[in-house]
């Protein structure tokens, strides 16, 4: 029997790559520390059976073709999808992987600690040391915001938020979320968008990037915050309307934002955003400790795996292509 023909898109860690070869030792692997172009992608794909990519590839109807019609797994080692059109692989009857749950945990921790970041000026009191700018202890130099007491604003309730809810406990903060399909955990309250910011004096994005989300914090998300409200975003930058977050940053409308994801990525360097002291941004990290990224890359590994062997994959995107 030929031996499937396989790709994958980025040198993920050898967790993930190992338990590939064990099943399918021929693969083939983009070697680059840049990802594929578009082009580069198109021409690779021709004829595979399984596709192995993370998010910084663009599956769409158009690669999914110049695959081929024995496609039969696209696995994507990362929870969220939206680089992958999944009405086009779902009408082609092709299931796709994620990986869910492994990097709950940490990208909890990274909202936690630009947060923290934030909330401390801590990059702040960083670039002043390095300008040789520390002569003496202030009682005034660089306030910033307590956490004890304050409002944390959770929007989208799934795992992650419901992770930094948990980690909000440890710090005595007052925890709401708005989310019309969660239940309340982590003594967290359910309440409305519009309650949520104006009460809130920390705001968390943890929805997905849909249509419903995109630029959901627009002008008019950011005019209903407070003053002294800190924004943080591990979700997508594709979430942030980032024109209408520099004006609200640029006239102090709100204190500060910290960004681990940014649309697009990388961040130009001739964004707005990055002329501005209160907004921290980081290079979407959230997931980036190494245990997760092993295991991030053993349920892609796993996923990839089953689904050539026509196993149903044990984290699908879209599991109405098996009741087809
Ligand atoms: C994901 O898996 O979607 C994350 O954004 C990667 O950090």
């Amino acid at each position: 029997m030929t031996p499937p023909k396989i790709f994958i898109s980025r040198l993920i860690p050898s967790r993930g790559l190992d338990l590939v070869k064990e099943h399918f030792p021929t693969l083939e692997i983009w070697p680059h520390e840049m990802p594929p172009t578009c082009e580069q992608l198109l021409e690779k794909v021709h004829g595979v059976d399984g596709l192995l990519c993370t998010l910084t590839e663009k599956v769409d109807a158009e690669l999914m073709d110049a695959a081929g019609p024995q496609l039969k797994i696209i696995s994507s080692m990362s929870v969220g999808v939206d680089h992958i059109d999944i009405v086009a692989a779902t009408a082609r009857g092709i299931p796709i992987g994620n990986t869910p749950g492994v990097l709950t945990d940490a990208t909890a921790d990274m909202a936690f600690a630009l947060l923290l970041s934030v909330a401390r000026r801590v990059m702040e009191g960083e670039k002043y040391i390095r300008a040789g700018k520390w002569k003496t202890w202030h009682p005034q130099l660089l306030l910033g915001a307590d956490l004890v007491g304050s409002t944390l604003g959770i929007v989208g309730f799934g795992r992650i938020g419901q992770a930094v809810a948990k980690r909000a406990q440890g710090f005595d903060m007052c925890v709401i979320f708005y989310d019309p399909t969660a239940d309340s955990v982590h003594g967290a309250q359910s309440v409305g968008l519009d309650e949520l910011l104006h009460e809130s004096d920390f705001v968390s994005l943890h929805v997905p990037l849909i249509p419903n989300t995109k630029r959901m914090v627009n002008a008019d998300f950011l005019s209903k915050m407070k003053p002294n409200a800190i924004l943080v975003n591990t979700a997508r930058g594709g979430v942030v309307d980032q024109s209408a977050l520099y004006d609200a940053l640029k006239s102090n409308q709100i204190f500060s934002a910290a960004l681990d994801v940014t649309d697009p990525e990388p961040l130009p360097m001739d964004s707005p955003l990055l002329t501005l002291e209160n907004c921290l941004i980081v290079p979407h990290l959230g997931s980036a400790s190494q245990r997760t990224r092993d295991l991030m890359s053993l349920l892609a590994a796993e996923n990839l795996v089953a689904g050539l062997k026509g196993e149903r994959l044990p984290n699908c995107v879209n599991p109405e292509v098996y009741s087809r």
